[in-house]
């Protein structure tokens, strides 16, 4: 883009209003395509949206006045008879098309350590599938089912957009209708000093960093994603992340009961393991639902015990939610105001920048401040907030670490446990060291049941080692 002299001066003017003169420090040094480099950057920044982060990231925050533990509808065994009804409903949506899977994966997976899209990582105990070829076989599962694939929007980042399309391209989309997926782009937002600075990643560049998962409301807008679901009367979002593979994607009963409830946004929520789990833990104060992330919940909160030894405030967020595309669209804001509902975090990070001279520091501790929202901060603003009770095992394996917990190892370990336990269910029993059930031929427990009621799997064949059960059945 080719800026005059007077949109130059603007651009400088806003950031310097803001406080942020100094990302023009080395100004006379550059010449004059590094500075149009820079200027490119710096126009598709909001100063004043950087200016509102680093106040909101240093607010401090208000004090939880009267804390409830939320209620939560129980579906910790997938089986319940009684919510047999909600899943037909939630059949009936999927079945209309009216419900789109949604995985944020423009994290930068700095844990991981992974040289790629992580959803890229392979996940599955046997056949070794990628976090996103799982999913799209998640989805394949409905396809077949209900004649059509439904809509998949992923979300990705600056940093692995275009790895992320090609490798699906590779793949051919793994068998899915590569018109019904959608990817879409994160906003980024400057990276701070401890002190609210902007850093320069370059001379003539800004560090920048993808603006959390709570930007995907904003994205799904200003990508068109929701402007597409208006066209197809897609009512309803299934939110998850790119790093647990055991979610579930599509779940019916879950899809029934939000919609029972009118709400405009549900989630699920799982027993937390101990007062220091780093999840989200939900609360209810007033009327609102709202989680508090595990590093702002105050102790004598979180360790709160009833008198049966159970956390008062047990019920962690594992980041599935489902979320009306009208909710999304509110919580976004309008263009125009470019302004969303949701506030931001700082989270402490090291980040490689320039200092005062112009010289790389390679920081060993954290130097500095990423600005991100999260969706949860959107549970407030909805009306009707459903919470649903899950069994972690059942849904709930995240892959955040190379090793130790939260890793590919502890995941694998809990998927192949799931699968023992659904083996069971159907009468067999199994002590194979590895199994792995294809979601193409059954993406859940209650699936899994139907299914195998139409193909009965011989369990003598499972008795070796490991097993594989695959298409092949159906
Ligand atoms: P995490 O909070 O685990 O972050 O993201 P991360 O970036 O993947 O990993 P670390 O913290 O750097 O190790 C949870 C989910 O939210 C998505 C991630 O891709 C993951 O699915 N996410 C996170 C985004 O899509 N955008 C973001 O800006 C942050």
């Amino acid at each position: 883009m080719s800026l005059n002299l007077k949109d130059e001066k603007k651009i400088k003017d806003s950031f310097a209003l803001i406080g942020q003169e100094q990302i023009f420090r080395f100004w006379d040094d550059l010449n004059k395509t590094e500075r149009s480099i820079l200027l490119d950057q710096l126009i598709k920044i909001d100063p004043l949206e950087c200016q509102g982060a680093w106040k909101e990231i240093n607010l401090s925050s208000t004090p939880i006045l009267n804390p409830q533990p939320p209620s939560a509808i129980n579906s910790t065994d997938p089986l319940n008879s009684t919510l047999v009804s909600m899943h037909e409903s939630g059949e009936e949506m999927l079945a209309k098309g009216k419900v789109a899977a949604f995985t944020v994966a423009g994290g930068q997976g700095t844990r991981l350590g992974y040289d790629g899209p992580k959803g890229t990582f392979s996940c599955t105990p046997i056949k070794k599938h990628s976090l996103f070829q799982h999913f799209a076989e998640n989805l394949s599962f409905f396809t077949k089912r209900f004649g059509k694939c439904p809509r998949w929007f992923i979300m990705t980042s600056h940093e692995n957009h275009a790895q992320t399309k090609q490798y699906f391209e590779r793949n051919q989309f793994f068998g899915l209708d590569k018109n019904k997926v959608t990817f879409f782009q994160q906003g980024m937002m400057p990276v701070f000093s401890m002190d609210g600075k902007m850093l320069l990643q370059e001379k003539n560049q800004l560090v920048m960093s993808p603006n959390g998962h709570g930007g995907s409301l904003k994205a799904l807008v200003e990508s068109g994603s929701i402007g597409l679901m208006e066209e197809e009367e897609i009512d309803c979002i299934s939110y998850f992340q790119v790093d647990n593979p055991m979610v579930y994607c599509m779940d019916p009963t879950f899809i029934g009961l939000h919609k029972a409830s009118g709400s405009d946004m549900s989630s699920k929520a799982v027993k937390k393991l101990s007062p220091k789990e780093r999840v989200g833990t939900f609360v209810q104060i007033g009327e609102t639902l709202q989680v508090m992330e595990y590093s702002d919940i105050p102790p004598q909160i979180s360790s709160e015990k009833l008198k049966d030894g159970c956390l008062r405030f047990g019920l962690g967020s594992i980041a599935i939610h489902l979320l009306e595309r009208n909710f999304v669209k509110r919580v976004a804001g309008s263009k125009k105001t470019k302004r969303q509902g949701l506030k931001y975090h700082g989270a402490h990070k090291k980040v490689c920048c320039l200092d005062n001279n112009g010289s790389r520091v390679h920081p060993q501790k954290p130097n500095a401040i990423k600005a991100e929202t999260f969706v949860f901060d959107a549970l407030p603003l909805a009306h009707d907030p459903l919470l649903m009770e899950i069994n972690r095992k059942e849904e709930f394996g995240p892959i955040k670490n190379l090793s130790g917990s939260d890793s590919r190892a502890s995941s694998e370990k809990l998927q192949i446990s799931r699968n023992q336990r659904w083996i069971k269910v159907v009468g067999g029993v199994v002590k194979l060291n590895k199994i792995e059930i294809s979601p193409l031929f059954a993406p859940t427990l209650p699936y899994f049941l139907e299914q195998t009621s139409k193909f009965p799997i011989d369990l003598k064949k499972l008795s070796k080692e490991s097993a594989l059960i695959e298409l092949q059945n159906t």
